[in-house]
């Protein structure tokens, strides 16, 4: 049963109280618009003294709800509780936690809290007394009991010229942690290595033989197996893209660089992903100084040497269970062919699977979406799929879960 990282469109109430960290809620609301879900904001009248109305529609793309009696022909008050599928509550002010704890329903957002069955997922933000007062250390008790998951407060500095424990955690990781509620945990407690990128081979200080990746596919491995719940480390050569916070990241460059990387952080993992595209051969000589043009003429000559094949000698020295995924990208117009390439590569280098895409001038690389075969080690076709590069990498994964 394939599932993916975050399924689908979700509805999501980001409820957000009357604390100064409201301002930051727009980004959460923008970071879940960005990963393509509804977004209904529950503001409390307090809240909108902090943050507009206008910015929280324009970036929500929807109407904000603040008042318990509009709409209440349509029984706004239980039906924004109903039809959410994941509630936030970022900031959650000290007061907004008791009323919580206490299931309170004087505003919308209470109504739309006790109106719901989705899960709740609560990012405190306030003065570090407040937040280690009993009655808070309490409520916040109460509240994960009750299977609230609660993110942060992390400590740094406060409105003031304080600080502590208190200050709202960061959007992407308040995102991540909401997300992670609706998401299916069957990558927990394995650890993940995947590679991303693509290598880069110097000539001299400030020239390189490259290649077009762009880190997408890889990083979107890495994003989802996070997402599953397994601890993810993410060898990353010079990628185009970012990468959430929860990700263990080491930057390489070189092919001797990630075959390094590679082969210290192989042993603590149970799988390793290599969606990085890996430089076949590089300079026989690097230049101390760059090259010029008047020491060499109309031709300039250069010597390649093979790079060693770092997936080959992973899977040939592979730790007993350890599961191995590689990468082929090839240009092969004809599909057949393409899969020839891939049964040969496969039989070749000895990885469990192999993941196969085409790319091209116009094909693969920076783009957002991807068409990818998947052969196992007899050769066989275990998934065909294409979507963005999240979609095929939540399918790559239901393959390694299943493993
Ligand atoms: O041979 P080819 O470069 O097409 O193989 C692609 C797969 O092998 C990818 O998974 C890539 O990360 C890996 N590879 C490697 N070391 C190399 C070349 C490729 O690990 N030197």
């Amino acid at each position: 049963m394939p599932s993916d990282a975050v399924p689908r469109r979700l509805n999501v109430v980001v409820g957000i109280t009357g604390g100064i960290a409201a301002y930051k809620a727009v980004g959460i609301v923008r970071a879940f618009v960005l990963a393509g879900h509804d977004v209904h904001v529950v503001a409390t009248e307090n809240a909108l003294r902090f943050v507009g109305r206008p910015t929280l529609e324009a970036i929500s793309r929807n109407l904000v709800h603040s008042d318990l009696y509009d709409g209440v022909a349509e029984v706004r008050h239980v039906a924004i509780g109903q039809a959410a599928e994941l509630i936030v509550v970022a900031p959650a002010t000290a007061n907004s936690i008791a009323k919580l704890a206490g299931g309170f329903a004087d505003d919308l957002l209470g109504n739309t809290i006790l109106a719901s069955t989705a899960p709740i997922v609560i990012a405190p933000a306030m003065h570090t007394e407040m937040w280690q007062n009993p009655a808070t250390v309490a409520n916040v008790q109460l509240l994960r009991d009750r299977g609230v998951t609660v993110v942060g407060p992390a400590v740094g500095q406060l409105t003031g010229a304080d600080s502590g424990p208190g200050r709202m955690s960061e959007v992407d990781d308040i995102v991540a942690a909401a997300l992670s509620t609706v998401t299916p945990q069957d990558l927990k407690g394995r650890r993940i290595l995947v590679t991303a990128g693509g290598t880069r081979e110097p000539l001299d200080p400030v020239r390189f033989i490259g290649n077009r990746s762009s880190g997408r596919q890889g990083v979107a491995i890495a994003t989802a197996a996070a997402a599953r719940g397994a601890e993810v480390t993410l060898i990353a050569a010079n990628l185009e893209v970012g990468h959430p916070p929860s990700i263990h990241v080491i930057a390489v460059s070189t092919t001797a660089e990630l075959a390094t990387a590679v082969s210290s952080a192989a042993t603590e993992n149970d799988v390793v992903i290599m969606a990085a595209a890996v430089a076949d051969y590089r300079p026989e000589r690097v230049a101390e100084s760059k090259i010029k043009k008047d020491s060499q003429g109309d031709v300039l000559d250069l010597r390649l040497i093979r790079n060693p094949d770092i997936l080959m000698s992973l899977a040939e020295h592979r730790i007993p269970g350890q599961l191995i995924v590689g990468f082929a990208a090839e240009t092969e117009p004809d599909d057949t062919a393409l899969l020839a390439i891939g049964r040969e590569k496969i039989a070749r280098k000895g990885s469990d699977l192999l993941v196969i895409n085409r790319v091209g001038w116009t094909e693969g690389f920076a783009s957002a979406d991807n068409s990818v075969s998947v052969l196992d080690a007899t050769g066989a076709v275990v998934t065909a799929t294409n979507g963005t590069k999240l979609s095929v990498a939540n399918r790559i994964l239901d393959l390694v879960s299943a493993r």
